[in-house]
């Protein structure tokens, strides 16, 4: 019953990967998918997380009950209050309700499904472009998707004035997507002011945000900066929703660990919203799994472990920025041309090259590179062994 369905492609993002383990090279390189590896080009649990893990198996008390539907409670409000800030009046006032979901997809779409269901507009504007999975995540929770202006690829960096006259334009009270730190794809933010312009207009449309926090730590190093954007919006005593994901910031990308708060008017209000999204939960996959969120809230209880984890999220941060540098110094030092200080600029886990389609795959042919075909590379996949390898490979398709 099946035999008339047609080969579906791979996933833009996770096929890179896909191909990438099929190819034979020595020298093959992933720069697909956004995950961070050591100076060794190895994946990396942090030593928080072991030593957390550690005090899980040790605890002879713990069981392995179901969660609730909202999942795990304590690490429900310790993530409410790192992404929203220990001292934020919405939590004081107990007008923000958190769930656990399965990592930034997971809060995604459990909130595009909540309000596809609840709220009165049905239409969601995403950045153009995008990280590939938002479209989609939207789309199939019942919501319409349009794109507001934000990347200008002639400067590679923000396009504020496109940005501005799409919001503007937007229907009042629709959706729009932010994304809270280092853009994915792009690595180009707002700066803060131009985060309390986006702010004023959309409160003065009754635009509804919902941010998208998937480098909380990543963008500045600073967990409580790469939040201010999202902090701005909840001190003016407005609504938003925020997925927040621990997949790069803890390093726990299988363990699917992640969450979704609205901050309402009330806590009257938050209380129905929680119940609204239990019925959203329930039928999806009717409770969270319990051991990533567990890792998450020992390390956030905990002020050793909780420093601890802020010095290794620093270092992997730091460790991409000196890959900026060493490979924008590589591409100077070969003298290959163009203007290519965009890699330094941007921030966050990758950078967009500027490279086509064409220039992409000639890098994957002939260099044995994968990344994506928009020419994002994540600056985490690389190392100071890779750079020069890298650096020649930009350096072909620019001169060809
Ligand atoms: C990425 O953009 O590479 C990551 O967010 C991983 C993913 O799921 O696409």
């Amino acid at each position: 019953v099946f035999a008339h369905l047609v080969q579906a492609p791979e996933d833009p993002i996770l096929g890179v990967t896909v191909a990438y383990n099929k190819d034979p090279s020595p020298v093959k390189l992933n720069l697909g998918v956004g995950a961070y590896r050591t100076e060794e080009g190895k994946p990396l649990v942090l030593n928080v997380v072991r030593k957390a893990e550690q005090q899980l198996i040790n605890d002879r008390t713990r069981i392995k009950e179901y969660l609730p539907i909202v999942g795990l409670v304590e690490f429900n409000k310790l993530s409410a209050k790192l992404i929203l800030g220990a001292d934020s009046p919405a939590i004081r006032e107990n007008r923000v309700t958190t769930v656990e979901c399965l990592s930034g997809t997971g809060s995604l779409r459990v909130g595009g499904e909540f309000l596809a269901k609840h709220y009165h507009q049905k239409t969601i504007y995403i950045t153009q472009p995008t990280w590939g999975n938002h479209p989609k995540i939207f789309t199939l929770a019942g919501l319409t998707v349009k794109t507001y202006r934000y990347y200008d690829p002639s400067t590679r960096g923000l396009n504020f004035q496109g940005l501005i006259e799409d919001l503007g334009a937007a229907t009042p009270g629709s959706i729009v997507l932010l994304h809270a730190c280092a853009h994915n794809p792009t690595g180009v933010d707002p700066t803060i002011q131009q985060w309390e312009q986006i702010r004023q207009l959309m409160r003065s449309k009754g635009l509804m945000p919902f941010f998208d926090s998937a480098y909380q730590g990543f963008a500045s190093g600073s967990l409580d900066a790469d939040a201010k954007p999202i902090r701005m919006f909840v001190a003016d005593g407005g609504e938003c929703l925020v997925a927040q994901s621990y997949a790069k910031n803890m390093g726990l990308y299988g363990e699917r660990v992640g969450a979704l708060s609205i901050v309402c008017k009330s806590s009257d209000v938050a209380g129905k919203v929680e119940s609204q999204l239990k019925l959203v939960i329930r039928p999806m996959y009717s409770s969270p799994p319990i051991h990533g969120a567990s890792i998450v809230a020992v390390i956030l209880r905990d002020r050793n472990l909780f420093n601890e984890w802020t010095l290794e999220l620093k270092a992997m941060a730091d460790r991409i920025i000196s890959m900026r540098k060493q490979l924008f110094e590589a591409l100077r030092a070969r003298g290959t041309p163009g203007d290519w200080s965009h890699i330094i600029k941007q921030i966050g886990m990758f950078t967009f090259t500027g490279l086509n389609p064409a220039q992409v795959s000639y890098m994957t042919k002939e260099y044995h590179i994968y990344m994506t075909s928009d020419g994002r590379i994540s600056m985490a996949g690389l190392s100071s062994k890779t750079v020069p390898h890298l650096a020649d490979a930009i350096h072909a398709v620019a001169t060809k």
